[in-house]
């Protein structure tokens, strides 16, 4: 109120003094005088920026009194008329600059009561920012991704949801293999269901690209399996895919036995293990030593179960049904296929024994990488 009221009695006194200048030598001109003393009646009371807009738009917008005064001169007699309109312009340029200082200041006014109210307290402590990391899982999938670009492969993505036609039929998949049990997979109708590995992308991407074919799929994977100490019902695959003229099983054993160095370093022992899947023939399980009791006292071993190694991935020649079902001739084209359980090199690279912790989301046991 202080700051105000003071103001205003600035004001008047400015505006009498630039008023006397203005109509100081003239006659008396009541009707100017009289909105002159009302202007500075009103500067000198407005305690907000609103009275003053309100101000300005009733002396000098399109209806404001100024702009009636100068309208109406037109009506006075010819010999009047210079002098009043000369009267009338002063008195505008003047009411213009006044309200507009009076304007100017009181924002300044206004900004430093903001900044007196506004207060930090340097002494608190600061907010901690938690710091995100990648998931382990998503580590391990960085680490064989950046093996397989290297190497030329394409890294692709899937649906999680998939056609029964791409996630059996067209991988060869009898129709009275267990896997195709309701108890196995999660079905949401006859044609839908919650991809039971990532190998129906094999499909998806030799239905639509022509050979040579190099691609890696890393993703989620779902089975109806109980929870226990080497089970999930969601885990993640990385499906490998190498299509093209003269491909061999030599060139398979190659490239696990690079994946392998890659990610366990030269020392580690794999074991190729016969193995049947529909959609590749011949096929083998590729095991690695066991990681958690590195295949010494497998008796007690939860994890490999007492056999001192512990299954990674199945892998195989593409099946030439397969290959003939997506469009591409096994006569001329073979390929190898590859489904890297990459929860459970996690769980080896890591030396995790439980792979429910993958799921649970506690920080404690995340932020440990
Ligand atoms: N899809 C198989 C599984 O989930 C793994 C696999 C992929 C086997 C590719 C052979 C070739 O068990």
């Amino acid at each position: 109120m202080g700051v105000f009221s003071s103001l205003g009695l600035f004001y008047a006194i400015i505006l009498k003094k630039t008023l006397e200048q203005v109509l100081g030598k003239r006659k008396d001109n009541p009707m100017i005088d009289n909105l002159r003393k009302k202007i500075e009646t009103a500067l000198a009371e407005a305690k907000d920026m609103t009275a003053l807009e309100n101000l300005r738009v009733s002396i000098l917008g399109k209806k404001g009194e100024i702009t009636d005064l100068l309208k109406s001169l037109g009506q006075l007699p010819k010999e009047e008329r210079a002098q009043a309109g000369q009267a009338a312009n002063e008195l505008r340029d003047w009411a213009t600059l006044a309200i507009k200082s009076a304007i100017d200041d009181m924002a300044q006014v206004q900004q430093q009561n903001a900044l007196a109210t506004e207060s930090i307290d340097v002494t608190l402590p600061g907010r901690r920012r938690k710091i995100g990391r990648l998931h382990p899982i998503s580590v391990t999938h960085k680490k064989l991704e950046d093996l397989f670009v290297s190497l030329g492969f394409n890294i692709l993505e899937g649906p999680h949801i998939e056609t029964v036609y791409n996630n059996f039929d067209a991988l060869n998949t009898p129709h009275n293999h267990p896997s195709r049990d309701e108890a196995d997979t999660f079905y949401f109708n006859d044609n839908l269901l919650l991809r039971c590995h990532t190998s129906p992308m094999q499909v998806r991407v030799m239905e639509a690209q022509a050979p040579p074919i190099r691609v890696v799929i890393p993703g989620m994977t779902y089975r109806r399996d109980e929870i226990d100490a080497t089970h999930t019902p969601a885990f993640h695959q990385m499906e490998g895919l190498v299509i093209d003229k003269g491909i061999t099983f030599g060139d398979l054993k190659g490239m696990l036995e690079l994946i392998v160095r890659h990610i366990f370093g030269p020392g580690t022992a794999i074991r190729l293990r016969p193995s049947y899947f529909p959609f590749t023939e011949p096929s083998a399980e590729v095991d690695v030593t066991c990681y958690s009791c590195k295949a010494k006292a497998p008796e007690g071993c939860r994890v490999c179960k007492g056999s001192g190694w512990v299954e990674l991935w199945g892998c195989g020649m593409v099946h030439p049904n397969v290959l003939r079902m997506s469009g591409i001739d096994p006569e001329v084209y073979t390929g190898y296929a590859f489904g890297l359980g990459t929860d459970r090199i996690t769980s080896a690279i890591n030396g995790i024994t439980d792979p429910r912790l993958y799921f649970d989301n506690d920080m404690q046991f995340l932020s440990q990488f």
